[in-house]
């Protein structure tokens, strides 16, 4: 029947069912468990305070937590130091601080390499930099599979190559990216390495110190944690890189009315008052993750996947974008606009997204306007691909 053991952990699973609705976008957002919202209750009803900044037992309290939660993304990631986790409002956030703090290191006519599925996010901020510094955009191309062209990388990476910035695992296509092979080829040009890590985070864990990129980047959101909250890992020697980008409060060290001088890495990337219940809420939802079986956590989702590819494969004229491997599936279906059947999933309550998913370079070059996703997380079970699979036939009978 293949049922979720961790299905109650997650409140709003049982209240979206009594409302007829079956969730399946968690790519876009994760629903949160109970452990997050007693943290967020708890930081909220027990008195809140600002971090860093005064001695008061409250602020003690919030620091404490605020630090601690540093820690716990720092062993989820395996980084070597704490200090190496830095805290943003979100994965976009994070990449944009490093478009900015990179900036006086890429000179005109140095090459900035993404690939060619990336999320506007790690994207838009790299040809924004480009622009600034009259630099090259490159992109490397797929395959047939969704996975990035090594051959081809290994063409595009050459000298004038300053910086790889690349997804983990695509929003729109599901599948691995080669990093373990790619980020070398930079490496061995002296490029830096950033890799976007908003969707592959969430799946299985990752050991900063062996992926030996120099930045990735998360968010909390679809990591079953708050919104508002992200994180930019940052090896050691690569943080002190970075340029300060956003000023103000507790990023400073010695100001006057002329100058200023900042603190390094993390507090001097985190001006202003951080959001400190979301961080703390962070950090409960990687307590709880911690406490699940990871290889069951894995199986099931592994599963799902099947059953979700096993079911489309089936129907007529469904066309999946590359070949998903885990996590979600992205397809069109021949002679019918996926914005029609959106509306029809819509209406017999089925929760997945269509559109372009934030991608639209790659909508372009898979020459497709749009595709329908459906995107798991680890409280689906098989009930939901039931009811999908039921409404997606129900509203292909209308529309075929
Ligand atoms: N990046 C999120 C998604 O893929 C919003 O849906």
């Amino acid at each position: 029947m293949l049922m979720s053991p961790w299905r109650s952990d997650f409140p709003a699973l049982a209240i979206l069912e009594a409302q007829g609705q079956t969730y399946l976008d968690s790519a876009a957002t994760a629903q949160k468990p109970q452990a997050l919202i007693d943290a967020l209750t708890g930081y909220y009803t027990c008195g809140t305070a600002n971090v860093h900044r005064a001695q008061h037992q409250p602020a003690e309290r919030a620091t404490r937590a605020f630090e601690d939660a540093r820690i716990k993304v720092a062993q989820w990631l395996n980084a070597a130091c704490p200090t190496e986790i830095v805290f943003t409002r979100g994965a976009t956030e994070a990449l944009n601080l490093l478009a900015y703090g990179l900036e006086p290191l890429i000179e005109a006519d140095d090459e900035i390499v993404v690939s060619a599925l990336e999320h506007h996010a790690n994207l838009l901020p790299w040809q924004q930099l480009a622009k600034r510094r009259n630099a090259k955009l490159l992109v490397l191309p797929l395959n047939d599979r969704g996975v990035i062209d090594m051959e081809a990388a290994a063409s595009l990476i050459g000298p004038r190559t300053r910086l790889l910035a690349v997804s983990q695992l695509s929003n729109v296509l599901g599948v691995w990216q080669p990093l373990a092979e790619l980020l070398p080829l930079a490496k061995a040009q002296g490029a830096l390495t950033v890799v976007d890590g908003a969707q592959g985070v969430v799946h299985g864990r990752h050991d900063m110190q062996s992926l030996a990129c120099d930045f990735y980047v998360l968010s909390s959101h679809k990591l079953y944690g708050p919104e508002g909250v992200g994180a930019l890992y940052g090896r050691g020697e690569s943080l002190l890189k970075l340029r300060h980008w956003q000023f103000g409060g507790e990023m400073v060290r010695v100001a006057d009315f002329h100058h200023a001088e900042f603190h390094a890495a993390p507090l001097g990337f985190e001006a202003g008052t951080p959001p400190i219940g979301a961080v703390i809420g962070l950090g409960a939802t990687l307590d709880y993750l911690s406490r699940l079986d990871a290889a069951a956590v894995s199986g099931h989702e592994e599963a799902l996947h099947m059953r979700l590819l096993a079911g489309l494969a089936v129907r007529k004229g469904v066309r999946l974008l590359g070949e998903p491997r885990l996590a979600l599936a992205s397809f069109t279906v021949d002679g019918v606009h996926h914005g029609d059947l959106a509306h029809l999933l819509t209406e017999q309550g089925i929760a997945i997204r269509s559109g372009t998913h934030c991608a639209q370079p790659l909508m372009s070059a898979l020459k497709v306007d749009g595709a329908i996703r459906v995107s798991l997380g680890l409280y689906n079970d098989g009930t939901d691909l039931e009811r999908f699979f039921s409404a997606l036939d129900q509203a292909l009978e209308l529309l075929q």
